[in-house]
């Protein structure tokens, strides 16, 4: 027997790069995998490509536009319809911005996107992670958390934007949420964990209209890591038994590691976990 066979998987933008990568991986270990995605065409051909790339027919598709709350509510509740069990959530979908705009709810996008959404998706889910637990939520962060900082002060860069440090701050909160999460989850069997993928050649920032990143991918993509690669640690995290029980940990390269040291402070991550909850509307969890 393959040794995820009997487990459901929920990644979301699996669709490309990372995300699909582990897709992959997860469904050929033998894993029913639910993927998420903007435009069901584009979700349902790559649903094709994991099914005959893992052999394993057992992928579902699931359409929503993370950026906007609402989308995250109703998605989390196709989800819990389809899914009698959850046993791993992979909190994937991230993007960079060099310009700020704002999603339907009037947030700014990179902060809405990477962090709240997935805030936002783990609360709607945990009901159901617990009960199939023990189960694990696995948050792709990035090796940018490590110069992040969290304003609380100009959470939305509404007094002074640059896409990097929204990016770096909404990557620090992936760590931090991951922490928090992992806190008042002790006693419950769900464990969370958060990584770096490493440089990996996705279409990562394709979507920055000023293309901002483009002259870093062009000069690093001879280095940079295939998505199968970037997606090495969010499989093992999201299946490994090395990792059975292990929380409350961010990880590059399999193996856990220091993050930004600001992560370690209780008080400022149960301070953004309250901010957090306060704008996603989200009720208290653990
Ligand atoms: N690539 C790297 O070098 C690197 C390094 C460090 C960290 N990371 C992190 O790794 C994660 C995955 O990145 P990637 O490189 O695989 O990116 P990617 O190639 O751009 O893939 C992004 C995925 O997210 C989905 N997506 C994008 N915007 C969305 C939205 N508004 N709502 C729902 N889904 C959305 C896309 O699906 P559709 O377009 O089909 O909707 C796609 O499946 C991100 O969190 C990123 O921060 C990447």
């Amino acid at each position: 027997m393959k040794p995820m066979t009997g487990k459901t998987v929920l990644i979301t933008g699996g669709t490309g790069g990372i995300g699909k990568a582990a897709a992959i991986g997860l469904a050929a270990m033998g894993a029913r995998v639910g993927i998420t995605g903007r435009d069901r065409a584009r979700a349902e051909r790559a649903a094709k490509d994991i099914e005959a790339e893992s052999n394993n027919p057992a992928v579902d598709v699931f359409v929503a536009d993370l950026s906007s709350q609402a989308e995250v509510r109703s998605v989390a509740d196709e989800v819990l319809s389809a899914y009698p069990r959850l046993d791993v959530l992979v909190n994937n979908v991230g993007g960079f911005w060099s310009h700020r705009h704002t999603t339907p709810d009037g947030l700014e996008h990179t902060f809405a996107l990477n962090h709240l959404a997935p805030f936002l998706l783990t609360s709607l889910l945990l009901e159901r992670l617990t009960s199939s637990a023990p189960a694990r939520v696995v948050t792709v962060s990035s090796g940018a958390q490590s110069m992040g900082k969290i304003d609380f002060d100009d959470l939305m860069g509404e007094q002074d934007y640059s896409g990097q440090r929204a990016y770096n701050q909404s990557k620090l909160a992936n760590v931090m949420f991951t922490y928090e999460l992992a806190r008042r989850l002790e006693t419950t069997g769900v464990t969370a964990t958060a990584l770096h993928p490493g440089m990996t050649n996705t279409s990562f920032s394709a979507e920055d209209p000023a293309r901002a990143m483009a002259p870093v991918v062009f000069v690093a993509r001879p280095f940079m890591r295939s998505p199968k690669e970037g997606a090495e640690t969010v499989v093992f995290l999201a299946s490994s038994p090395a990792v059975e029980g292990v929380t409350g940990k961010y990880f590059a390269n399999r193996k856990a590691k220091k993050s930004n040291i600001s992560s370690y402070d209780g008080e400022v991550t149960a301070r953004l976990w309250q901010v957090s909850a306060d704008l996603v509307g989200a009720g208290d969890i653990g």
